[in-house]
């Protein structure tokens, strides 16, 4: 296959994929409220229901330069839930809520993936975010109550700890 069959055959792979998918970044994760955990929230992000198929945060579609030094090239995806409380300026993420930040290199390669998934209960000091931090495939590098990400994003505290926009009226 020359090189636009095969991009043309990725992206309708894709669509199939998440056309298919059913509920598109609309439900909560089934069977995690027990036990959370990170490699979970992989399979169910990755396999279950697709994150490349959640909608962008409004205005910030595609690829684009993170607001901090040395200026990381960015794509972030967010469920359904997650965008109804950023459209609807809901101060508040609810349950299930999953924000998904891809790091990309120079080179235009995946390299990291930071995540925060609302979980009820898990840490209501910290508004019940769980954060994780995954290799391009996966690996968990960091999960849980992660005081490095935490720190930084306490800063936003009022904002539900979300840097990307205001979610109050
Ligand atoms: C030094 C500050 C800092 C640290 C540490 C940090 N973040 Fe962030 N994070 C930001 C900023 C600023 C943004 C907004 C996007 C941008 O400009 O990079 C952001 C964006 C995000 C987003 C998209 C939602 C939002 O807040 O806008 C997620 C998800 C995220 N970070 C997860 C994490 C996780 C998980 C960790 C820990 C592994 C972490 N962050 C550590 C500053 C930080």
């Amino acid at each position: 296959m020359n090189k636009s069959k095969t991009i043309w055959f990725l992206i309708v792979i894709i669509a199939v994929i998440c056309f298919t998918s059913q509920k598109r970044g609309t439900a909560e994760m089934p069977g995690i409220n027990e036990k959370i955990n990170a490699q979970r929230l992989w399979e169910y992000m990755t396999k279950e229901n697709p994150y490349k198929c959640y909608p962008a945060w409004p205005g910030k579609e595609g690829i684009y330069e993170s607001t901090m030094p040395p200026g990381d090239i960015l794509r972030l995806y967010i469920n359904d839930l997650a965008l109804d409380t950023v459209v609807n300026k809901k101060r508040i993420f609810p349950n299930g809520s999953l924000l998904i930040k891809e790091i990309y290199t120079e080179e235009n390669k995946l390299s990291l993936l930071t995540v925060m998934y609302k979980e009820k209960g898990f840490n209501p000091q910290g508004n019940d975010w769980y954060w994780v931090k995954y290799g391009h495939d996966g690996e968990v590098k960091l999960e849980g109550r992660v005081g490095l990400c935490i720190e930084c994003h306490v800063g936003v505290a009022d904002n539900d700890y979300v840097f990307t926009g205001s979610i109050k009226k």
